[in-house]
């Protein structure tokens, strides 16, 4: 089955409001498929999802999802919902293992009962924690370091046990640093807060009012970490790459996404200089708990298997992240 023979096939999105989800629901669309998105708006926005109908619902609520899934009768899942934010999981992780782990095991069970042959997740590079080598690939130890990484990766291995039992097939997406916007259709990065290091270095920039810089004693070249950034276009087009893998017969797997090019914070405050002929205004604070020195991903295995290639250069990232951040307000 390809994908242009799945015209107007619908496929569930949870999370399809969030910042990802709706670039993905976005990218399905471009595809001919109808995205569903089912999002209970906790920090996904209503402007964000419009590419098809939108669910209100919760997946704590094992109903809800139920009666989406018997309407809507998706072929596929994409499963974003979660929460995200690494210091709220390790002060409060009950909300974490809820909501991630709960919240899977509702969906999971929908999708049993519904007998839905395929699931993309999104999961993320924080499942490796501490890096013991970069880039890091698929095969390096999987010890996260909070809450937040342990529901990513207790979640993989639930879906793998699902592979086994129920035979559901399912790729994980372990995404590096997701990154930019697509101002064009008006989405973009809109967390509530911001913790991420673009948007607040944009803003930074825009608003001249200093950023702080999380360390600069790190063993990297410049004493400041370093990070993978990949477009989240980039990263909605791997979902597409990994449905088509899953429909054409592909074995359930965990994949990076990354673009395995590494950015320092202080190289990132000089591209934002040189690309906007300003000045990033910042100070170092120390060490922020829990981040790794350097995230750096090997990506060749989406490559191989899903015949897929980042498009997007930092360059572009940032163009697109500093056109949407100029907006006065987010989505119009
Ligand atoms: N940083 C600052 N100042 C800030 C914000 C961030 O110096 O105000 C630094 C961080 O210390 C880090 C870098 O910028 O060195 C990137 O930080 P982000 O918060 O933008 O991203 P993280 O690498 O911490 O987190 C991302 C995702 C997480 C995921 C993690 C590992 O947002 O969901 O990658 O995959 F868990």
């Amino acid at each position: 089955m390809d994908r242009k023979t799945n015209i107007m096939k619908s496929i569930l999105v949870t999370g399809g409001a969030g910042y990802i989800g709706s670039h993905v629901c976005y990218a399905l669309k471009q595809q001919g498929y109808l995205p569903i998105c089912f999002d209970n708006f906790s920090s996904g926005h209503r402007w964000a999802a419009k590419f098809g109908p939108i669910v209100e619902g919760d997946l704590l609520e094992s109903q809800e999802i139920e009666r989406t899934i018997e309407e809507y009768k998706p072929f596929s899942i994409i499963h974003l919902a979660s929460f995200i934010q690494v210091g709220e999981s390790v002060k409060n992780p009950a909300k974490y293992y809820e909501n991630n782990i709960a919240g899977t095991i509702n969906l999971l069970k929908a999708v049993q009962k519904y007998e839905i042959p395929y699931l993309v997740f999104s999961s993320s590079a924080a499942v490796y924690g501490t890096p013991e080598y970069t880039p890091i690939d698929e095969n390096h130890p999987l010890k996260p370091i909070n809450p937040y990484g342990h529901t990513k990766h207790i979640t993989e291995i639930i879906l793998q046990d699902w592979d086994k039992a129920y035979g559901l097939k399912s790729v994980s997406l372990r995404y590096f640093n997701a990154a930019g916007a697509f101002p064009e259709e008006g989405l973009g990065e809109a967390h509530e807060p911001e913790t991420h290091l673009i948007p607040l270095m944009i803003r930074a920039a825009q608003h001249q009012k200093a950023i702080q810089i999380f360390g600069n004693d790190y063993d990297t070249a410049d004493g400041t970490c370093v990070r993978d950034y990949i477009h989240v276009l980039d990263l909605a087009n791997a979902h597409l790459k990994a449905l088509d893998y899953l429909v054409t017969g592909g074995e359930t797997v965990c994949l990076n996404l990354g673009t395995e090019i590494g950015v320092t914070n202080l190289q990132m405050v000089n591209l934002i200089e040189e690309l906007f002929s300003t000045k990033v205004p910042y100070r170092f604070l120390s060490r922020r708990e829990g981040d790794p020195s350097v995230l750096l991903s090997s990506a060749l295995k989406a490559k191989e298997l899903l015949n897929w290639q980042p498009k997007y250069k930092i360059s572009d990232i940032l163009q697109h992240a500093w056109q949407w951040h100029s907006k006065e307000i987010y989505g119009e």
